[in-house]
């Protein structure tokens, strides 16, 4: 943020920050949202902070771009019945925030959970081949909404497709009872929305990566057994080479 933060200013440019997975997250010590012109957060349940259905918050210390932001997501109304703009109907449920407002007590706690069981697979995976572990950079502070490994085939298999290793090793992972998710199967340029709108700009590095990641599970409920039983089955599958 820092870098980016350096950039916009000489290009004048605004900076509207993506929390949606980064609520309560810090760099250098300030927390994320606060740092770009604009801060999106999600609601969503898998969130951080979820709601019972679908929820979001803006942030800025813009007071003209707060006002755009209220207008627009009521509809473009500035009082009732009068429209200066073509909103959307993006209001809080009055319950969705009732829910958060509780469940916003609990945050700094569960995102200390979060850290711990991050810490835990830190520790206990770091040492097994090709699996790459999610690092902080110093000077940040994570909370770990995925807990996201890469996992890349071995030299080994220099004709195998990207996906195999990790497809393999997420199949065997299933058949242990242990859910996993891909975040994300497809990067945002190759989005069918978006090759209808624009020629497509080859990003190789995303494109690779989409076949390496692996979420584990990772929720503040989430025990010493439960996280146990993940760190065994990738071991298990490192000894049997499973796992490239
Ligand atoms: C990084 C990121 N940005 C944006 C979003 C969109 O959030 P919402 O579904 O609340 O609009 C998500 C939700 O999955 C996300 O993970």
């Amino acid at each position: 943020m820092t870098d980016l933060m350096a950039i916009a200013q000489t290009y004048q440019l605004w900076v509207i920050e993506d929390c949606a997975q980064a609520i309560g997250a810090t760099w250098q010590g300030q927390k994320v949202g606060s740092i770009g012109h604009i801060g999106c957060f999600s609601f969503y349940p898998t969130k951080n902070l979820g709601a019972c259905g679908d929820g979001g918050a803006v942030t800025t210390n813009d007071e003209a771009i707060a006002h755009k932001i209220r207008v627009l997501a009521d509809h473009g109304r500035i009082e009732s019945y009068y429209h200066e703009a073509i909103g959307v109907n993006s209001r809080l449920d009055a319950l969705q925030a009732e829910i958060l407002s509780i469940k916003l007590q609990h945050l700094d706690q569960w995102n200390a959970l979060r850290s711990q069981r991050a810490t835990y697979y830190s520790q206990h995976l770091c040492d097994i081949a090709n699996l790459h572990l999610p690092t902080v950079p110093s000077g940040g502070k994570s909370v770990w909404n995925q807990y996201t490994i890469r996992i890349t085939d071995a030299p080994s298999l220099p004709t195998a497709p990207p996906a195999v290793g990790r497809d393999r090793v997420r199949s065997s992972l299933q058949q242990d009872g242990i859910s996993t998710m891909i975040y994300y199967p497809l990067p945002l340029h190759q989005q069918p929305v978006y090759l209808q709108q624009a020629p497509i700009h080859p990003l190789p590095i995303a494109e690779s990566v989409t076949h390496q990641v692996l979420s584990l599970p990772m929720f503040p409920e989430l025990t010493s057994l439960q996280q146990n039983q993940v760190v065994e089955a990738l071991r298990k599958l490192s000894t049997e080479k499973t796992l490239p």
